[in-house]
């Protein structure tokens, strides 16, 4: 595990691409997982900056999200499709046939993630998955609990996740759907590099857990210890007590 201090949100963004940035410069086909939330915001504001400026290529990179709400249709304002087109897709060359999320309005939860994990399986797995992390420890949509042996899976999403992303559907929890589909942690683990940002002093408390704690189901994100190639880039609130 590797841990890497940036100064505050701006900073750990620019770090978080200049690493993707590395990734796309040796390997232009590979394949990136890519995350939602705030936390890699900056990072994708930063990368459209260098596309601008051309000073990066993605017309030869496939994405892979991490997750997708059961239940909302992909032109839904707060489907996770919509948040990375409107957040990096819309503002760079990646070809639209090689940007992939889960399919959130396909009900039959077996299909959606057995497809899902064909087209990682046939992208030839994951080269640089980046991740945020839950209050909670979750990373994508797995929630404290879940296996570690799981590929793509429904999800059941949790009191705590639910009252925490009821802030983008209008502070109004009974809109935030109750699950989701995700790629699983096995999946997570065979990607070949794992990029994570945290910012802010309220996520101090569970980077800490998360990675100076014993690796358990219970905080998900603490099975990164293990990975062979991991990286924490998170600004100075957020490694505040490590
Ligand atoms: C959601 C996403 C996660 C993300 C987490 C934290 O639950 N499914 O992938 O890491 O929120 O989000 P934020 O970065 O906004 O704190």
């Amino acid at each position: 595990m590797k841990i890497i201090r940036a100064k505050d949100y701006k900073d750990m963004s620019r770090k978080a691409a200049n690493i993707i940035s590395a990734q796309v410069i040796m390997k232009p086909n590979c394949v990136l997982g890519l995350a939602t939330g705030s936390s890699p915001v900056g990072t994708y504001a930063q990368l459209i900056d260098w596309y601008n400026k051309g000073d990066i290529d993605f017309s030869e990179v496939t994405t892979i999200n991490l997750d997708e709400y059961r239940g909302l249709p992909r032109e839904h304002d707060q489907s996770y499709w919509y948040f990375m087109h409107k957040n990096f897709f819309d503002s760079v060359n990646v070809q639209p046939d090689r940007i992939h999320v889960p399919d959130g309005s396909n009900p039959d939860a077996e299909a959606a993630c057995r497809e899902y994990d064909a087209i990682i399986r046939n992208a030839g797995g994951i080269d640089l998955q980046l991740l945020g992390i839950g209050h909670d420890g979750h990373i994508g949509f797995n929630e404290p609990g879940q296996a570690f042996e799981l590929g793509t899976h429904c999800v059941d999403l949790t009191k705590e996740t639910i009252e925490a992303n009821k802030r983008f559907f209008n502070g109004d929890e009974s809109l935030v759907p109750r699950q989701a589909y995700t790629m699983g942690i096995k999946t997570i683990m065979q990607a070949r590099k794992v990029l994570m940002v945290a910012s802010g002093a309220d996520k101090a408390e569970i980077i800490k857990k998360a990675f100076f704690g014993p690796v358990t189901p219970t905080v998900p994100a603490s099975i990164l210890q293990m990975h062979p190639d991991f990286i924490l880039v998170g600004d100075e609130a957020a490694l505040s007590l490590i």
